[in-house]
């Protein structure tokens, strides 16, 4: 297909790989790792006593910055689905972090109180493109929630900076969760509706309140890649031990 201005994101990250990898730097506005980088607030509750099940890397003192290094499974980190390892962890309860040592930022999280709140950024996710290869297919899911969630992570979705906006997409399938046991979410997919409420245009606080308000029971619409081999209709003289539909690929170039 033509590099049209509607695939955006695509067309920019194209834009931001030449950018970075010719030198000199034609303009310091161009930076792929901020440009690319999105953040939420997280809010976790805790029981006095308890642990969040976060381990956090980094610090001043420390090569790098504070970021999720751990999610105990089972902690409460963990079942909040709203954190990935390898997330930056800017403030915690509006405390900014960017001077505290790795000690420091230990000490406090353990003693913060019952209400937890952290600013996270992360790596916004990759976008999907059809065409080379690879086409989209959709699917709808029912899930029933536990612990007011589904068992996966979103991240993505419309943002101010149009750059920055992202199909809302999974992330993470928290193993052992409802969409886990379920079995048809993978990380990448995209999360298109939520009981025939569309998130084309939602942000991402948006679509996680969506996610919160809905009911116990939802039909999520899931879209997915599919390689173009999976989906051909290849005549069975092509096909090794069958052509099973969604088959695993089971054929060869016919020669
Ligand atoms: C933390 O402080 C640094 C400078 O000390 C500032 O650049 C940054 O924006 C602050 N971050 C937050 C989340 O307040
Ligand atoms: C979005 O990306 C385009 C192309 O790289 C750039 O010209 C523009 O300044 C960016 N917009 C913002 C708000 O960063």
């Amino acid at each position: 297909m033509a590099a049209g201005g509607l695939l955006c994101p695509c067309a920019l990250l194209a834009s931001c790989q030449r950018c970075s990898s010719s030198s000199p730097p034609p303009s310091s506005s161009c930076s792929p790792t901020d440009e690319f980088k999105s953040s939420s607030v997280v809010e976790l509750m805790k029981k006095e006593g308890t642990t969040l099940g976060l381990t956090v890397s980094g610090g001043v003192d420390k090569d790098g910055k504070p970021r999720v290094s751990n999610l105990r499974q089972g902690g409460i980190a963990a079942r909040s689905d709203q954190l990935n390892v390898g997330d930056y962890i800017k403030s915690v309860n509006g405390i900014n972090l960017t001077k505290f040592r790795h000690d420091e930022i230990i000490s406090l999280l353990k003693n913060v109180g019952e209400r937890v709140v952290l600013e996270v950024e992360y790596e916004l996710p990759p976008v999907s493109v059809q065409g080379s290869g690879v086409m989209f297919k959709n699917v709808e899911v029912t899930l029933h929630k536990e612990g007011n969630t589904f068992g996966f992570v979103i991240r993505g979705g419309a943002h101010e900076d149009r750059n920055k906006s992202r199909p809302v997409t999974i992330t993470t399938v928290r193993p052992g969760g409802p969409a886990d046991r379920e079995g048809t979410i993978k990380p990448g997919d995209r999360l298109l509706s939520i009981d025939g409420i569309r998130l084309h245009g939602t942000s991402h606080a948006e679509a996680m309140s969506i996610l919160k308000q809905c009911g116990q029971e939802a039909t999520l619409l899931i879209e997915y890649d599919v390689s173009i081999m999976e989906v051909m209709d290849l005549p069975p003289a092509v096909c090794i031990g069958g052509c099973g539909k969604g088959g695993e690929v089971p054929l060869v170039p016919g020669q």
